[in-house]
């Protein structure tokens, strides 16, 4: 960082909060709407953050409040002193340039990064693209100009008011140009976003660009408004579009979460894998086997649908139909029974811890986009999904709704048949702890597949019947909460039409 700024940090340190407070009549319009503006950066913040610049630690605060593990990097010592006793956090002493280098999922800062000559700014950008897992960003909440002309407009407005400061300061620091930022993201690899928040302060996010061979295509998945639902008032409703992934379900999160971890601890020595499943799982499994090299078995109970069962030979894997009486029980026996005999890898999807944390990255794209999620509805089959939002969501004080076709064990009932497929549980989840739950929907296969026909019609949306089930059950629990639910929608009609899902 250019340290000809040392000087002025030393200066601002004991003025910083009154200025942003508003107090300061020359920089009043700067930092206009300040508390918002944070709030706003911090929302977007999520997983291991690093703040760069933290001052007086008024950021830092709202993301160590939001939960998130953090690295503040400041280089004045004066500014550090005030900052650390307002968040009990200690600061590293560094800048954008120059800090240990690790791996993040945020890279952070309110108005700092003005600091940097724009050769700077684009050396910074550079180096925070190798160290952002994927799906990371960059948060950046500073002043930036629309225009060369805007920001001569502003000068010569703050020049007649007199506010000599003000202007020295724009004049002499490196603010820049909108244009600028948006070239030095493409040059880099970021997609660029920005909204300005008044007339100076913009909050710009540039998000890594990771699509470059097919598996990236995992996660990062459309949320989308559903409108055409009756609500009540003050609920918004949100609909996150699994079949976007590869494999066209939310078990590519999953395959590739249980097979990338058991890869990396060396559990796989025989290159095989096996799993019992109802096809997703199999398809998403299938994928990252294909990504290392390892062969699949897979244990499918014959009821389930033609399509993911083709698909899931496509892709490599060799199926074992298991009988439709033994439901996914008799199944999962098998699966345990050949990696006995045979020494394959057991996934285990129904009893892995590794299960729900695969969907970490899904909870983190909700809160992301969301900020605030009122409502989580999920439907159980493995209750891995479910789980794995409700345990990232619920201390966020979400409610949290599993969904269960009837002839699901959750709520009590017996173990039946039923035609929503992929959803229902026959022996409660290991992982699936009850307090976890606050409603348990239990919806009839006739409300699933009615909901499912009614997205297509109404939304245009093709959804599989367990998407048909989880909006059932949002729209029963809508009058619960205010603000905004999300509801799964793992994956999308097409796979069922053998299954009649439209007549
Ligand atoms: C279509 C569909 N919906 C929902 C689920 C439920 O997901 P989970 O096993 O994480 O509970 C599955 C699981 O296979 C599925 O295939």
């Amino acid at each position: 960082m250019a340290l000809s700024f040392m000087d002025i940090f030393e200066e601002w340190a004991v003025n910083y909060d009154e200025a942003v407070s508003g107090h300061n009549p020359e920089y009043k319009d700067v930092f206009e709407n300040y508390t918002f503006m944070l709030k706003e950066a911090a929302k977007r913040a999520e997983g291991r953050t690093i703040e760069f610049g933290p001052g007086t630690g008024n950021l830092t605060l709202l993301l160590l409040n939001k939960g998130l593990e953090v690295t503040a990097y400041e280089p004045s010592p004066e500014m550090a002193a005030i900052g650390e006793q307002k968040t009990g956090l200690s600061f590293k002493t560094g800048d954008f340039l120059h800090f240990d280098a690790t791996e993040a999922d945020t890279i952070i800062s309110s108005f700092a990064f003005h600091h940097l000559t724009d050769t700077e700014k684009s050396a910074a950008i550079k180096q925070y693209g190798t160290l952002l897992n994927d799906g990371g960003r960059i948060v950046i909440l500073d002043t930036m100009f629309n225009s060369r002309d805007e920001k001569q407009h502003i000068i010569r407005h703050y020049e007649a008011l007199g506010h000599h400061h003000l202007v020295e300061d724009l004049n002499r620091e490196y603010y820049p140009l909108k244009e600028t930022i948006m070239a030095i993201a493409k040059q880099h690899g970021f997609n660029f976003e920005s909204v300005q928040l008044n007339n100076f302060a913009h909050l710009t996010v540039l998000t890594k660009k990771t699509y470059h061979k097919p598996a990236d295509l995992t996660g990062g998945t459309p949320l989308v408004e559903l409108t055409a639902f009756e609500l009540p008032a003050g609920v918004r409703l949100f609909a996150k579009l699994e079949m976007y992934n590869l494999g066209g379900s939310v078990k590519d999160r999953l395959g590739r979460h249980l097979i990338d971890e058991a890869v990396r601890r060396g559990d796989i020595s025989t290159g095989e894998v096996v799993e019992a499943t109802a096809g997703n799982t199999g398809i998403g499994l299938a994928l990252a086997c294909l990504a290392h090299g390892l062969k699949l078995r897979l244990y499918v109970p014959e009821k389930f649908s033609i399509e993911k069962q083709a698909i899931m030979r496509a892709l490599g894997a060799e199926l074992i139909m298991t009988a439709t009486a033994d439901g996914m029980l008799g199944a999962r026996a098998a699966a345990a029974a050949d990696a006995k005999r045979t020494g394959a890898y057991y996934t285990n999807q129904f009893e892995s811890s590794a299960n729900p944390a695969s969907y970490d990255k899904l909870a983190n794209e909700l809160t992301a986009e969301l900020g605030e999620v009122a409502m989580i509805v999920a439907g159980a089959g493995s209750g891995g999904t479910f789980t794995g939002l409700a345990e990232r969501l619920k201390p966020r004080g979400a409610r949290t709704v599993v969904v269960e076709p009837v002839g699901s064990i959750l709520n009590g009932g017996d173990s039946g048949s039923h035609r929503t497929e992929g959803i229902g549980v026959e022996v409660w989840p290991k992982f699936m702890t009850r307090e976890l739950i606050d409603a348990i929907e239990t919806i009839t296969d006739d409300a699933a597949f009615d909901a499912v026909k009614k997205l297509a019609r109404r939304e245009g949306l093709l959804v599989g019947s367990s998407s048909g089930a989880a909006l059932a059950a949002a729209l029963n629990q809508a009058p619960y909460v205010q603000g905004n639910i999300v509801v799964i929608f793992p994956d999308a009609s097409d796979r069922y039409l053998s299954q009649h899902i439209y007549d």
